[in-house]
């Protein structure tokens, strides 16, 4: 297994703190080392300065990529609002919001469908630095935005529509790996002076049963990532909601089946490092990204035992066809055969969004309804038409 060497330089705060962690309380459980690498306050991934999300960052996400992906989402919310009391404006609460495009491009698309007014828009983010970003990107595009942070989920009470990109894979993980016929964790202790990951007990029953419940027969030495800590935010969130109310979640992973599958045998866990995918996530703690897959149905789980109803997961793709954005790449291959570079560009960039060769099939979309007698059919999640190729898009045909 991979192990980290200590760095004869300059010790790593958040490496220090670990091993000194690890010396008090034996081996750590990979979810503890996860959380601390991507979310301590001071040392932590998201609250380094450094960008996080974009071109100059370590990965790009769907909002960061175009401003397309916002419209859709706010088409989505519109149609939401709709289902709920009109006589309210309709509160929205997006978690996690990066360096806050979405936040951005969902008012705007508001504000431009003369809807700003109807909308009250609160971001939790936990990340300070994040938060400063997230106001500066908000103000450049409008001044006076509908737009205020709370300091936790509960002080936003009661929300309408709660809204997430790539947020739940953002948690820390239960890294399991499969040894004689049972399942262990994986945990990270120190071992001839370097952090090594070795396999110790299981830390949460949960992780193990999500995957029982995948009917997945494990294959020996298999490692499977369980993202237990999902649930317990969903579990958060749902205490948040109005008595009509929606969660609209996007984000990497799928079906468990998917997730859990022996095809998969290093898991889910990935490591990004300036755009390029690293291997060992031991390496820079609290400096390079760490994230791993969503079990969509282990979130249905615990959306049924709160009494909420679930709908899909789609993928990205379909979700956002669904919602129109097919129209916007037409527009822009239209401008980018008469010559149009610039619009040549950007359709190559919203084509990414939803074409199943990129980001189209890679994310997943689920929504929680709460409230409805019948869950109501959302114009997001409904069976999509397949969509034109990017040829077909640039000769105009398809
Ligand atoms: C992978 S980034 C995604 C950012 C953004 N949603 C996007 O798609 O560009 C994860 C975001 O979730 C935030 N985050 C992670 N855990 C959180 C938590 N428990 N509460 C609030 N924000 C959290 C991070 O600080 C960061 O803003």
């Amino acid at each position: 297994m991979p192990t980290s060497p200590q760095s004869p330089e300059q010790p790593n705060p958040l490496e220090t703190l670990i091993r000194r962690e690890i010396a008090r309380q034996g081996p750590m459980p990979f979810a503890r080392f996860m959380d601390l690498a991507l979310h301590h306050p001071e040392h932590g991934y998201y609250a380094k300065p450094e960008p996080v999300v974009g071109t100059e960052g370590d990965f790009l996400t769907s909002p960061a990529l175009h401003p397309a992906f916002g419209r859709a989402l706010w088409r989505q919310i519109d149609e939401m609002a709709g289902l709920l009391d009109a006589s309210k404006p309709v509160t929205v609460l997006e978690i996690g919001a990066g360096a806050g495009q979405m936040a951005r491009d969902i008012l705007a698309a508001a504000r431009a469908a003369g809807k700003a007014g109807s909308v009250r828009y609160l971001i939790r983010e936990q990340s300070r630095r994040l938060r400063q970003q997230q106001a500066e990107t908000i103000a450049a595009s409008w001044a006076d935005a509908p737009v205020a942070w709370v300091d936790s989920l509960e002080a936003a009470r009661p929300v309408q529509v709660v809204v997430m990109n790539e947020l739940m894979s953002a948690l820390p993980v239960h890294r399991l790996i499969y040894e004689d016929g049972a399942w262990r964790e994986i945990h990270v202790d120190v071992r001839d002076g370097a952090l090594t990951l070795v396999p110790g007990p299981v830390t949460d029953p949960r992780a193990p049963a999500a995957v029982a419940q995948a009917g997945i027969e494990p294959r020996p030495g298999q490692v499977v990532d369980v993202n237990t800590a999902a649930a317990d935010m969903l579990v958060r969130i749902a205490g948040c909601l109005d008595e009509r109310a929606f969660i609209l979640n996007i984000d990497y992973g799928g079906p468990a089946q998917l997730v859990y599958s022996p095809a998969r045998p290093q898991g889910s866990l990935r490591c990004y490092y300036k755009q390029a995918r690293v291997s060992d996530p031991l390496a820079r703690i609290g400096r390079q990204d760490l994230t791993a897959d969503v079990d969509f149905d282990l979130l249905a789980r615990t959306a049924a035992s709160l009494g909420l109803a679930s709908l899909g997961p789609v993928p990205q793709g379909a979700f956002l066809v669904n919602l129109g954005i097919e129209q916007e790449a037409v527009e822009l291959a239209a401008r980018a055969r008469r010559g149009d570079l610039a619009a040549d560009l950007e359709l190559q960039k919203v084509y990414a969004l939803y074409a199943p060769e990129a980001l189209g099939r890679s994310f997943w979309v689920m929504v929680h309804t709460r409230g409805f007698p019948q869950p109501p059919r959302l114009r997001g999640l409904a069976p999509a038409p397949v969509p034109r190729t990017y040829v077909d898009l640039l000769l105009g045909g398809g």
